[in-house]
């Protein structure tokens, strides 16, 4: 069964693995897989922390991390921002997400946003923006096949990048729930 859980001790090596894919591809720089792998602990509480506002900086809005779990194994990740500040109204969404390269292209990214609306739905939230790179074919289909609702492109600052920004509206999700899960 497919499932997003909360990011766990469980599944610690096969999200290095997959942290360990995102790099051979240029994402997530940032990491450094022997130090998590040292001290995943505080990688996680860290994560958790991010949820409460008390831990953050003014500018930052309180996210929830899930990961997506098929089986026993680690197929990609979401971040639920449970509101918006002006950057993400303009740029970055409610909701970000990445299947690990091993696992693209087989329907993942479609049901992920799909479970992850009904996270941003249990929320509170009633509708969630979305958004993509202008040339993010897989990502501009999977938010199209969720409901999304075109509003507009913006421009990064300091970016040639165009963002496509699309609402949905979580209160008619179900409708399409067999047509993705
Ligand atoms: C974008 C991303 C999440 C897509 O995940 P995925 O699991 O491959 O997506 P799906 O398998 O659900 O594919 C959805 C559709 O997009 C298509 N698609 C996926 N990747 C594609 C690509 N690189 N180029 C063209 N089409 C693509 C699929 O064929 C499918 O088309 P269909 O609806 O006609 O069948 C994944 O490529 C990824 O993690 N990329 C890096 C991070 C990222 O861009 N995140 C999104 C930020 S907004």
């Amino acid at each position: 069964m497919l499932r997003l859980i909360k990011p766990s001790m469980e599944y610690k090596q096969q999200y290095l693995e997959a942290i360990r894919e995102f790099q051979r591809e240029g994402r997530h720089m940032d990491k450094d897989v022997n130090r998590l792998n040292a001290d995943f602990v505080t990688f996680l509480a860290r994560l958790e922390a991010q949820k409460d506002r008390r831990n953050l900086s003014p500018d930052a809005v309180p996210s929830t991390d899930f990961w997506l779990i098929e089986g026993q194994e680690f197929i990609g990740r979401l971040a639920l921002r449970h509101e918006l500040n002006a950057f993400l109204l303009k740029v970055g969404g409610h909701i970000g997400y990445e299947i690990r390269p091993s696992r693209r292209c087989q329907g993942y990214g479609k049901r992920m946003l799909r479970l992850g609306l009904d996270e941003a739905r249990k929320l509170g939230l009633q509708r969630a923006l979305v958004t993509c790179d202008e040339g993010n074919i897989g990502s501009k289909k999977i938010i199209e096949a969720n409901g999304g609702q075109f509003e507009n492109a913006s421009t990064v600052e300091g970016s040639s990048i165009r963002k496509l920004r699309y609402w949905i509206d979580l209160n008619t999700i179900k409708d399409i729930r067999d047509n993705i899960l």
